[in-house]
């Protein structure tokens, strides 16, 4: 072969790379048909784990479109996360419920599709949830095992191409492998065509099934109460209240101890909305308040157009929490899906699309004579920490590069106590690399921590993504403590043990592993810093 035919060779070589290069990007665009015998397809599709982008310990579907977690429950030793997903594509559609399961809250099993998309009625099987039934008060059961029963939003399509909403049930006898629906679907309808994401929870005070479930364009959710899960009574409606600014979806009602005292019980109800959350966009808001058996009653203390926002960040929605916890494990716990409506369709990721937030617990905690939700990452991740490294006190007076101190990465847990000193931020840069970077901060002069993505990394594909987001932060005896989980794609800042919460997607060069400690406008102190890499849930 003559020296100009192997120039050709290689070229020839570059441009197929090329072009394979080009149509994985474009996979995302590839038109999107129903097609039965593909629902299953991403059981045995070829997936590596290790795609630009893949969270490393953030449970993503192997393949193609995921939005909200549905129907989580804790059955027979196990954690399912049922959730929104597209059996056939990247991108929203054909909503069925896909799942996973996993024993200790951190590796996750995928399975089959639990409930697929219905197409004889045009049936989108919509966001609820998941409850075992221990009385088989509706029936369902075979009498071996208690059935689990999905409570789900029916959205159907009609041939005029309207759309409605009601309430359906499907159970499985099978261990949440497979779902049978209800004949009787849908068990509750209701005038307005937008009425969805039932959750239900059994009440203890009036020992009734109790749902909750959003009339998304009145910014109301409205309270159910049934014996058998299948015929069901009005209750009360609670809103518009909060923030009202977009949809209402996604309601979950919970009790929970204030300060861990059981004889302190308040209720918890959350309530999503979109657009026009903190970060913009979609976000998550609660109430808290009593529930008195037939209507919850928010405190006092939340005046009128008062929002309390469960998240800071752009990318934290749709969270719910797990039912039939163990009373002796105890423990509120719940995902969101760690993304945002504004650009959920167009983020730079394939062959799937989204991720869920790490698993967190959820706490009532009295600070400054006022109740609040706390959120904390479950414990069950520890197991992940891999290599170790702690920094002790030293003063931070411009940046400092940690890599040579054996602090650098992709995925990683670092806990710091920062002291603002005189500086007007102090913080981290994180994912930092050929110019870009991730700033996780502290902002002396507005008394907020920050979370800043304007040089993070890849955003072209939507024009807002690219910004900082704050939440407000105390300092406690001079200091703010920052809890921050970094993966490939995403960072998760917890605030003084989970005060606040600052959830944000980014997606940085695979080579972007710096972390550099900094200070703009004084020197500050470090009062101490942990660091793990953590190790894959996918090997
Ligand atoms: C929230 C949501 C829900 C709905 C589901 C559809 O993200 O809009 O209200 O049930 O997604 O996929």
């Amino acid at each position: 072969m003559t020296p100009l035919n192997n120039g050709w060779i290689i070229r020839l070589l570059f441009i197929s790379i090329l072009m394979l290069h080009v149509s994985c990007d474009r996979e995302a665009e590839v038109e999107v048909t129903y097609d039965e015998n593909l629902i299953n397809q991403h059981m045995d599709a070829e997936v590596t784990f290790q795609e630009r982008y893949r969270p490393q310990y953030h449970y993503t579907p192997r393949i193609n479109w995921m939005n909200d977690p549905n129907g989580l429950v804790y059955y027979e030793g196990k954690y399912h996360l049922f959730h929104q997903y597209n059996p056939f594509g990247n991108t929203w559609g054909y909503m069925s419920w896909n799942h996973a399961v996993s024993e200790d809250l951190v590796h996750w099993e995928h399975r089959p599709v639990a409930i697929p998309y219905g197409k004889e009625e045009e049936e989108g099987i919509f966001s609820g949830g998941a409850l075992v039934d221990h009385n088989n008060t509706s029936g369902f059961g075979d009498g071996t095992r208690a059935p689990l029963i999905a409570v789900y939003t029916s959205h159907y399509t009609r041939p005029d191409g309207s759309t409605w909403q009601a309430q359906s049930l499907a159970y499985s006898i099978d261990g949440g492998e497979t779902f049978t629906k209800y004949e009787g679907n849908p068990v509750l309808e209701y005038e307005d065509p937008d009425f969805r994401d039932p959750n239900v929870m059994w009440d203890e005070k009036t020992e009734q099934w109790v749902m909750v479930v959003a009339l998304p364009q009145q910014h109301k959710v409205q309270f159910y109460a049934s014996d058998n899960l299948k015929e069901w009574e009005f209750l009360s409606d609670f809103g518009p209240a909060g923030a009202v600014g977009g949809i209402w979806e996604c309601p979950d009602l919970f009790p929970l101890a204030v300060d861990g005292d059981p004889n302190n019980i308040r209720w918890v109800l959350h309530v999503d909305m979109n657009p026009g959350a903190i970060a913009g966009g979609s976000g998550s808001q609660y109430f808290i308040g009593e529930w008195t058996g037939t209507e919850f009653i928010a405190d006092e203390t939340i005046s009128d157009g008062e929002v309390i926002w469960g998240d800071y960040g752009t990318d934290f929605y749709a969270a719910i929490t797990w039912t039939d916890i163990p009373e002796e494990d105890g423990r509120r716990m719940w995902v969101g899906w760690m993304n945002n409506w504004n650009y959920a369709n167009e983020i730079p990721t394939h062959p799937w699309r989204s991720a869920m937030s790490i698993p967190r617990s959820i706490h009532l905690i009295t600070i400054d004579d006022e109740i609040k939700v706390i959120q904390r990452p479950v414990e069950e991740l520890q197991v992940l920490r891999d290599s170790h490294v702690s920094l002790n006190n030293s003063e931070i007076s411009g940046a400092r590069s940690l890599a040579g101190e054996g602090i650098s990465g992709k995925a990683y847990e670092i806990l710091v106590e920062l002291d603002p000193g005189d500086s007007e931020t102090v913080g981290l840069k994180l994912r930092a690399g050929d110019d870009e970077e991730t700033l996780v901060g502290y902002d002396a002069v507005n008394g907020t921590v920050f979370v800043d993505r304007t040089h993070s990394g890849q955003d072209d594909f939507n024009d807002g993504f690219a910004q900082r987001n704050d939440a407000p932060a105390r300092l406690i005896d001079g200091k703010v403590k920052l809890h921050i989980f970094v993966d490939w794609s995403s960072v998760e800042v917890f605030v003084n043990d989970g005060e606040a919460v600052i959830t944000n997607r980014i997606f940085p060069d695979p080579e972007s592993s710096d972390v550099i400690l900094f200070s703009e406008g004084g020197n500050a102190g470090l009062a101490g810093l942990d660091f793990w890499s953590l190790k894959s849930i996918w090997n």
